[in-house]
């Protein structure tokens, strides 16, 4: 299945900029297609699932999408779990990977080519929609947030995990460059950025913004979490130390829940 609408302009640039990363991405997609259920884990930090909890307890026998599924692995782990589930990128060649890994571990389930801003699925096909890192970072939330709440079932959930957005206020712009002890960006905007040297089109937004988004779009907002790390922590984020995500959180954790 794939979507032959025209494309947004954002969302032409990011699938011009994702096919370009791809390659990128293909190690860390083999790494984590190998994660059995029970030890998955979430950041660049890699907070335990049982820990932080961003799969719903009654995942089997769910239906499920990932918006923005890349290499597939959080699809993946989630048809481990049970769920009978959808993943949809806008990028040819993250798909092209995630294809290559369902093979590898003989595990299928549907991949569609496409914008989640408008996913061809009818209303209220889903129980739960998750996104790490994909719509949540590099779709237009006032699209797709409401998109998602269309797709799920009264009572479903969507669970996202994003940059916090107080990394967003520390964040230089040079690429590769460590997060900050000062604001160095206005917390009213823009929200739509676009890094010094790249073409891709990222949003984020401040909390308020989110939760006013979630109930205008249907949702109740259950949880948010920003988990600390110990300062020993070690990662290959190039932006945060465990010294500075045991001050300030690195990443945001929403949980939020569609009205019946
Ligand atoms: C950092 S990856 C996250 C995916 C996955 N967790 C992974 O690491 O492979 C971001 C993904 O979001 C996808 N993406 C960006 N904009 C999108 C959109 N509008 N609709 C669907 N997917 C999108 C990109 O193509 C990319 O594969």
């Amino acid at each position: 299945m794939s979507d032959e609408t025209p494309l947004p302009e954002h969302v032409a640039a990011n699938r011009a900029a994702w096919d370009e990363y791809a390659p990128e991405y293909v190690a860390p997609g083999e790494r984590n297609w190998r994660v059995a259920p029970g030890h998955e884990t979430w950041g660049v930090f890699g907070f335990p699932e049982a820990d932080v909890r961003v799969f719903p307890d009654d995942l089997a026998g769910k239906d499920a999408i990932e918006l923005g599924c890349g290499t597939g692995y959080i699809s993946a782990w989630m048809t481990r779990r049970g769920a009978r589930v959808v993943g949809i990128d806008n990028s040819p060649r993250q798909l092209e990977t995630a294809r290559r890994l369902q093979a590898d571990h003989g595990l299928e389930f549907p991949l569609v080519l496409g914008n989640a801003e408008a996913v061809p699925y009818p209303d209220a096909s889903f129980d739960f929609a998750i996104s790490e890192y994909g719509a949540v970072l590099w779709a237009d939330p006032e699209v797709w947030v409401p998109e998602a709440a269309r797709l799920l079932r009264p009572g479903g959930r969507l669970h996202v995990l994003t940059n916090s957005w107080l990394s967003l206020l520390v964040a230089p712009d040079e690429p590769d460059a460590p997060f900050g002890e000062t604001l160095v960006r206005p917390w009213f905007g823009p929200h739509r950025v676009i890094w010094k040297g790249e073409t891709s089109v990222e949003f984020h937004l401040p909390p308020g913004d989110w939760i006013r988004l979630f109930r205008a779009s249907g949702f109740e907002v259950e949880e948010l979490l920003e988990p600390p790390v110990p300062a020993n922590a070690t990662t290959g984020y190039v932006h945060a130390t465990g010294a500075w995500a045991s001050q300030w959180p690195v990443e945001t954790i929403w949980k939020v829940r569609k009205r019946r």
